[in-house]
């Protein structure tokens, strides 16, 4: 050990998981400088890494993982709460015990030749009384390099602990041990996964994945899966949300969350660049988190959110200079990429980065790539990961341990029709309801088919801990118990016309609807009452500077069809049906409210029509 390590339950653990997986040295990882810069060299050495071009790309590193081992692997994700009801319809369950034994066979013996790395580290800035401090082990250099840029780790964590100090204990084993004399592979990793949580315990265990969020256990396993129960106990909110600031010309500042699912959009709007129009009128934008936020309720009345990451796990395909400029500056030095393509000159490329395709590249499986060979260069699940205190938009309160305010928390999914650009809920429990019955199309972020509308409540259905309809019930207790609360609202970049071309820009353009929702939030801005709830006019927009919006085209955008909402409404159902011996009373007075407003005469339908100003008057 090269630091004085007092706490007594993690020197107990520590030693126990060593007994267990036999590693052939143990590593306390200080957190250090030197120390990462060590562990790259070795990971290079072992092949897992290579070194990037340091004129293009700065103490940069890339590495492609097994090309079994690339996304979450829900199916192979459980919550062991000790009763099957209490982990609910939506997660995968097997009883502790029986999983404990299972796992211990696993993890006997399975760092055999491998170091052992202790990770002691803190989600939310060091020493705030909002954050939670982990300890992962894991038999994974790669791991304890990522660990370093996504969270506070090191030393100076397990000074905090001091003797007697909390933490939660989480596992981890690429599960491939290795003989004596055994040349290892450039990405161990396990055929048999299982990323398990135990709620009651706090604790993790995972096993057989390298990759992501199977892997870098303090992100959704600690910080979403785990928080979230212990948020439910103590009466906050652990959610699956980016975080940003609007601030206005006059000074203004409103701070709000969005839950959107894996890859639907939440690294690109929290670092937003507004569009020229807002900028040069004096509007900013900046940035508290990407991901994960933890909310608690304030002294004030008011919810307040912190960021318990310290980097971004980034998706890399599609961004861009023109897409987002702040992720490319965030990744532009101290990065590691995992799964893009690598240029001649030992740099990084991915679909969407640039519009011109480079003549030739390697791709993420080590091949020979060409433009129009019929493979993607870089796996559509590929990551950077950079430290946030690089990100160009980072927002001077992100470290604030106090958090920050939340006026608004924006729910969206994405949905090729059905949902509208935006709208405003009528109240807390109908933004509850909004949330839960939220849908989208599956994403590369996790193994499995792309593209089919799932429910996905509040974008935390991998994430929830817990019974889901406990956990909406949770969500209307806060409500009921925070006299100011945010207001809540529904988004949707992803509408196509029947030709299958996206309606709405997105990206900066967004910022015309953020601009709305904080006018809203504050208490202005005009809007209108459809069946799902207010809407922003046409002329309630700000369009300077975007022409290719027409009216008619915004008609399109936030029409709701009566026929296919009625659909979408039996879709609901499904979920209830699941969770019918805990269903919130609320949800069925709601979703008969919603169908009273989808019954009413076609003539009242056509007042409701946003694109047009007549018949209005706010
Ligand atoms: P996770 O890190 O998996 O939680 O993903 P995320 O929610 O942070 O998603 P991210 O911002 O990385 O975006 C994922 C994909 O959505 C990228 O391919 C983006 O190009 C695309 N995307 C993001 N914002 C928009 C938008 O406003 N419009 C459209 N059409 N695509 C978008
Ligand atoms: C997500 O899938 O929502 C991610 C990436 O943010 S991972 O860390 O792999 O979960
Ligand atoms: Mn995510």
């Amino acid at each position: 050990m090269n630091y004085e390590v007092k706490n007594k339950q993690l020197l107990a653990w520590v030693k126990e998981v060593a007994e267990m997986c036999q590693p052939d040295q143990i590593h306390w990882c200080d957190g250090s400088e030197q120390e990462y810069d060590s562990l790259c060299e070795l990971l290079v050495k072992g092949g897992t890494f290579q070194k990037l071009n340091p004129e293009k790309r700065p103490n940069s590193y890339l590495a492609w993982s097994d090309p079994g081992d690339v996304a979450r692997v829900e199916d192979r994700t459980f919550i062991c709460s000790i009763a099957k009801q209490d982990a609910g319809p939506t997660n995968n369950w097997v009883h502790p015990k029986e999983m404990k034994k299972t796992l211990t066979g696993l993890f006997t013996g399975c760092m055999k030749g491998r170091t052992m790395y202790v990770i002691p580290f803190s989600m939310g800035p060091l020493g705030s009384n909002i954050a939670k401090i982990g300890v992962e082990i894991s038999d994974s250099p790669y791991v304890a390099v990522n660990m370093k840029i996504m969270t506070r780790m090191g030393k100076k964590v397990v000074d905090i602990l001091g003797e007697n100090g909390e933490f939660v204990p989480c596992l981890h084993s690429v599960g491939a041990p290795l003989a004596p004399g055994q040349k290892d592979v450039s990405w161990p990793c396990n055929k048999e996964k299982y990323i398990v949580h135990f709620p009651e315990e706090r604790s993790i265990w995972s096993f057989g994945s390298g990759y992501g969020g199977n892997a870098l256990l303090g992100k959704k396993c600690l910080a979403l899966r785990i928080a979230s129960k212990i948020a439910k106990d103590e009466g906050w909110l652990a959610e699956h949300m980016l975080i940003l600031g609007i601030e206005t010309p006059e000074g203004e500042k409103t701070y709000l969350g969005a839950a959107f699912p894996s890859a639907c959009g939440k690294t690109n709007l929290s670092m937003l660049v507004p569009p020229d129009h807002f900028a040069k009128s004096g509007y900013k934008i900046s940035t508290v988190g990407d991901d994960i936020a933890w909310i608690k309720p304030g002294p004030d009345g008011q919810l307040y959110a912190i960021n318990p990451e310290a980097g971004f796990f980034g998706v890399a395909p599609g961004t861009s200079f023109k897409s987002n400029p702040n992720a490319m500056h965030s990744c532009a030095k101290n990065t590691i990429f995992t799964n893009v393509a690598l240029t001649p000159d030992g740099d990084v490329w991915w679909e969407g980065m640039t519009d011109e395709l480079p003549a030739k590249l390697t791709d993420w499986q080590g091949n020979e790539w060409t433009p129009g060979c019929g493979r993607n260069a870089a796996h559509p699940n590929s990551r950077f990961t950079s430290p946030a205190s690089q990100c160009p938009s980072i927002d001077p309160a992100w470290e604030d341990p106090k958090g920050v305010p939340m006026k608004a928390f924006v729910f969206g999914g994405r949905r090729n029709n059905v949902i509208p650009l935006v709208y405003q809920s009528f109240n807390w429990s109908y933004g509850v309801y909004l949330a839960a019955t939220m849908g989208s199309e599956t994403t590369a972020a996790a193994v499995g088919a792309i593209g089919n509308v799932r429910r996905d409540p509040f974008a935390m259905l991998p994430f929830t801990g817990y019974h889901v309809a406990d956990y909406f019930n949770h969500w209307l207790q806060v409500g009921r118990t925070t006299p100011n609360p945010p207001r809540i609202f529904s988004v949707n970049w992803f509408r196509k016309d029947a030709n299958g071309k996206f309606l709405w820009p997105g990206f900066g353009e967004n910022m015309r609807i953020l601009k709305w929702i904080a006018d809203r939030a504050n208490g202005r801005g005009a809007s209108v009452e459809s069946p799902l709830g207010w809407m922003p006019r046409y002329e309630d927009i700000d369009w300077t500077g975007l022409n290719n919006v027409s009216r008619d085209q915004y008609q399109e955008l936030m029409s709701i069809d009566r026929d296919v909402w009625k659909e979408e409404i039996l879709s609901h159902e499904e979920l209830f049906v699941k969770m019918y011996d805990r269903l919130p009373k609320e949800f069925l007075h709601i979703r008969e409210m919603i169908l009273s407003g989808l019954w009413r005469s076609p003539e009242h339908w056509e007042q409701y029509n946003p694109a047009s100003a007549e018949g209005f008057n706010d």
